[in-house]
């Protein structure tokens, strides 16, 4: 309640425009794009089949001045800048964030039509330019359905290892870690994996996502949790959230002790 009055200016703009990552798409990189790309971009994001968007994204925006912008401007010093959060430390696999983000832009522009995702579209142009290209949860069409599922949720405010070395054998049977294991490292990341094998039921499904950190899960786990394969790969390659590798597993029968 304090905290809400406190930034009440930010609940009353809204609050999924008010952080720090959002502003900087929004105040910077939209009108750096506005100001370079203005009509390529309102056009990429129009596009309404992936044949018109590949000649306007490779004719009118793809380019040495392109290239820089975006490998530099999504350079770790920038995100670091950006994110201004000292709790905020990013495991890095990848040889140049820049390369990374650039490689992963690319695709996206050549293969998923840029209207429909929201990702892109927050990213380039620091709004939703069309219905279709607000998030899923904002969507018309999913109202309903989130709004009649059935929702108990029990918030626990807590470190991860320690929550999850302390949940009792097999209690658990989906995991879901949305971009937290980037900020874990190895031996934590280990750690956390051998645990959802203990914890997790026979069947159960983990998701994880992984940013600049490609953890993958550790030897002594892999005989009770298996990687799917065709799911994290497709996931991965066409996902709304392009600059993720996303991780699907299944827990197999039931686990051995955890650490
Ligand atoms: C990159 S943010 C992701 C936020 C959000 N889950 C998402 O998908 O956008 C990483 C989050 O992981 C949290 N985190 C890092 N280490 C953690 C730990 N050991 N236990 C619980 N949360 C942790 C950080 O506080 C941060 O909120």
């Amino acid at each position: 309640m304090l905290r809400a009055l406190r930034h009440r200016k930010e609940v009353r703009r809204g609050l999924v425009m008010s952080g720090r990552h959002e502003k900087f798409y929004k105040r910077v990189v939209a009108p750096v794009m506005r100001l370079l790309y203005g009509r390529a971009m309102r056009d990429l994001f129009s596009a309404q089949t992936l044949e018109e968007q590949r000649v306007i994204y490779q004719r009118r925006i793809d380019g040495v001045m392109w290239r820089t912008l975006v490998r530099h401007g999504f350079s770790e010093r920038i995100l670091k800048f950006v994110l201004n959060d000292p709790g905020y430390r990013v495991t890095i696999d990848v040889d140049s964030v820049g390369d990374y983000i650039l490689e992963r832009v690319h695709h996206t522009f050549m293969n998923h039509l840029a209207k429909d995702n929201h990702w892109l579209a927050f990213t380039f142009l620091g709004r939703y330019p069309h219905r279709s290209t607000l998030p899923h949860y904002l969507l018309r069409e999913n109202y309903e359905a989130i709004r009649s599922a059935p929702t108990k949720v029990e918030i626990v405010t807590g470190n991860l290892i320690e929550y999850i070395q302390k949940a009792p054998d097999g209690s658990l049977d989906k995991f879901s870690l949305s971009d937290v294991t980037s900020c874990i490292p190895q031996g934590g990341f280990d750690q956390i994996m051998r645990n959802i094998a203990r914890v997790g039921r026979p069947g159960g499904r983990v998701c994880y996502r992984n940013f600049l950190a490609k953890h993958q899960v550790p030897e002594e786990a892999r005989s009770t949790l298996f990687r799917d394969e065709v799911l994290s790969t497709s996931l991965t390659h066409d996902d709304k959230a392009f600059v993720y590798d996303i991780e699907v597993l299944t827990v197999k029968g039931w686990p051995a002790r955890a650490a």
